[in-house]
């Protein structure tokens, strides 16, 4: 039998006690201590950032020379250095402009925990948060260094196999991880972890790392360019 509902479970409770703005904090913390992902010093750009419990992960990984910045359509209470956070809409065109003109990209991690506001029909608000997970990865191969990380929450069903099938072309190496924090709620969220980008726009560093056959449109957007992927 599925497990009752708790908005106050053990990791709620957790997340309070510890000063975490979020218990969602508690993945980003379990996704770190396997794949390190985030070091001292690092540059880190958080997508769907509201209220902060990944921000203040990341703030605490990279450290004072690092910088966490935290993107969100909703108001983000003010965090300490090294976080900063922008009101702000991850489909917004100008925004990878933006992140190198005025937000320090590129970066060395890009995390994207992205949800939409949920309708109650479940194939619509999966429809929704894979457009999300695929402007975030869009968007990572715009402002990523070479060497980075992406991070980004699915949901398993759907177009999911497609989504995985499109990171894997894009990216060196990507796992599935499925943190405790989210099975203690049986949701059917899980992470991909992917590490190395394998195209890298002129305006970064590693131009030579660009592939035809990444199905990445121009500006780095998601093309349905390829059979089998959408
Ligand atoms: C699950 S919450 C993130 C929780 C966060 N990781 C934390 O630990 O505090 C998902 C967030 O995605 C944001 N979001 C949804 N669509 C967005 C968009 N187009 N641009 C920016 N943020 C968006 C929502 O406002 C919401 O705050």
């Amino acid at each position: 039998m599925a497990k009752a509902y708790d908005p106050r479970d053990r990791f709620w409770r957790k997340a309070k006690k510890e000063g975490l703005r979020a218990r969602s904090a508690f993945k980003l913390d379990e996704i770190q201590r396997r794949f390190h992902m985030l070091r001292p010093g690092g540059r880190v750009l958080d997508l769907g950032a509201a209220p902060g419990g990944w921000c203040q992960i990341a703030a605490r990984e990279v450290g004072p020379k690092g910088f966490v910045l935290g993107l969100d359509l909703e108001l983000i209470a003010r965090l300490p250095a090294p976080a900063e956070t922008w009101v702000a809409d991850a489909f917004a065109p100008d925004l990878p402009e933006r992140l190198r003109r005025e937000g320090r990209a590129p970066y060395d991690a890009v995390l994207s925990d992205l949800a939409p506001k949920t309708s109650g029909v479940r194939s619509a608000d999966e429809a929704r948060s894979l457009d999300l997970a695929g402007r975030a990865l869009g968007l990572s191969l715009e402002v990523l260094k070479p060497s980075g990380f992406f991070v980004v929450k699915v949901f398993m069903g759907g177009d999911f196999e497609s989504f995985l099938k499109q990171c894997r072309q894009v990216f060196r190496e990507v796992r599935v991880v499925r943190p405790e924090a989210s099975l203690a709620r049986g949701s059917k969220e899980v992470y991909l972890v992917c590490r190395e980008p394998r195209r890298i726009p002129e305006s970064s560093t590693a131009p030579d790392r660009s592939t035809p056959e990444s199905g990445v449109g121009p500006g780095g957007f998601l093309t349905p360019s390829r059979p089998g992927v959408t």
